[in-house]
């Protein structure tokens, strides 16, 4: 609690001053009544699996949850997700997801679905890649899923904007798929980059949409540095060394694409912002939350570097595509909490909670979270 910053003053009044704090505090963090969120495999708890998975079984088998639930729950890591440890420091069970058998939902609910898109399929079809989307529920469909839903909690607009007013809205990742798709199919960074404008205007305005159902608390998160994903440095390896960057070994070009989507995305925040200026909407920078495990792995316990797979089928990343994890041929690590790397595209549980705890506590929510 380092922003509860107390003056020195004789013990008692210290000590008085001190519980005060405390208490100040703690009710900060208890202050939403519900949580709701959207996205993709960053943020999914279950939804992909619930529908059927048939686009990515191997999230439905071991080790996938090997760490914290001890069972695949759906979850794209060994354990929990940035979104868990969010509603966690809030005091808010754990998010049921949409699709599945979700019991009382009255404090929240998670519409992120694994392999999402924040643009809708029609994109995909008219570049020639619709094909290899892993779902349709694009950002706009976990929208309607929403808006459909919606009756079971609130009617009126009064009842609603007091019911989401005390809401918390985590809106993405998302985006970061669309991305993916694209370059996996070989769509050169100049076309990919045409997207971006396109991407971060669907993300804006699902935002918007949301505050027109009565939400006034909005975390939007940006990009993770795709350029050192075990995934993107397997598959567009170089030989030119110029291509990495000399002090973290992650590929330059890409990073560079990672921070001009969040540079945009950012922008349009702030005059989203201006435009509703009753609602806090914040910016959560994924990609300074999760750089500095590139840098100093050691001081986040990532012995075997933010590079390496805990989980996959070789190679100099540890990412092999025809023996990821949870395929034969893979192999998974003794000890995930050494090592940011989970699957070649998602984290570990630890470099989650990590990030969590720098978005919650630290400098990477703008403005702060807390
Ligand atoms: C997406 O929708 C199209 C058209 O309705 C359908 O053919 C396709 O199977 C769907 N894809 C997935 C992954 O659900
Ligand atoms: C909203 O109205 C519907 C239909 O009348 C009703 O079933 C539902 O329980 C109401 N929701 C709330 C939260 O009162
Ligand atoms: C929760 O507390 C924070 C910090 O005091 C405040 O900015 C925010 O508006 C509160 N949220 C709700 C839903 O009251
Ligand atoms: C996995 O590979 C091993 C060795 O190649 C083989 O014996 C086994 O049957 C395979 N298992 C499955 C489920 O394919």
């Amino acid at each position: 609690m380092a922003f509860c910053s107390l003056p020195s003053l004789s013990i008692t009044v210290w000590l008085l001053l001190l519980a005060d704090r405390l208490l100040h505090c703690y009710s900060i963090h208890q202050n939403y009544s519900s949580m709701f969120s959207f996205g993709d495999s960053l943020t999914d708890t279950g939804n992909l699996l619930a529908s059927g998975c048939t686009s990515f079984p191997s999230i439905s088998r071991y080790p996938y949850g090997m760490t914290y639930f001890r069972r695949p729950t759906g979850r794209c890591s060994d354990g929990r997700l940035i979104v868990d440890f969010i509603a966690e420091e809030f005091g808010l069970p754990m998010l049921p997801p949409y699709l599945a058998d979700r019991g009382n939902f009255r404090q929240g609910l998670n519409f992120a679905v694994a392999g999402a898109t924040a643009l809708d399929a029609e994109f995909f079809h008219e570049i020639g890649i619709g094909h290899v989307l892993w779902t349709n529920h694009s950002l706009s469909a976990q929208l309607s899923w929403f808006e459909e839903l919606k009756p079971l909690l609130c009617n009126t607009t009064k009842e609603c904007d007091d019911y989401f007013g005390k809401a918390l809205f985590l809106v993405g990742e998302i985006g970061g798929n669309d991305y993916n798709y694209a370059f996996f199919m070989g769509k050169n960074l100049e076309e990919v980059q045409t997207y971006v404008p396109k991407v971060v205007g669907a993300v804006v305005s699902a935002t918007e949409r949301l505050i027109s159902n009565g939400a006034m608390h909005l975390v939007v998160p940006g990009n993770l540095p795709v350029g050192c994903s075990p995934m993107y440095l397997t598959l567009f390896a170089t030989p030119n060394k110029k291509d990495y960057t000399k002090k973290n070994g992650c590929l330059k070009k890409l990073n560079k694409f990672a921070k001009y989507h969040n540079s945009l995305l950012q922008g349009e925040l702030v005059k989203l912002q201006k435009k509703y200026p009753m609602t806090r909407i914040i910016y959560a920078d994924y990609y300074g939350a999760a750089i500095p495990f590139t840098y100093s792995p050691k001081h986040f316990g990532f012995t075997h570097g933010a590079l390496t797979t805990c989980c996959g089928g070789g190679g100099p990343y540890n990412f092999n595509p025809s023996a990821r994890c949870g395929i034969n041929g893979s192999k998974v690590c003794i000890n995930p909490s050494s090592y940011a790397n989970w699957d070649g595209v998602h984290l570990t549980e630890a470099a989650y909670h990590a990030m969590a705890m720098s978005l919650l506590h630290g400098p990477n929510t703008i403005p702060p979270l807390l």
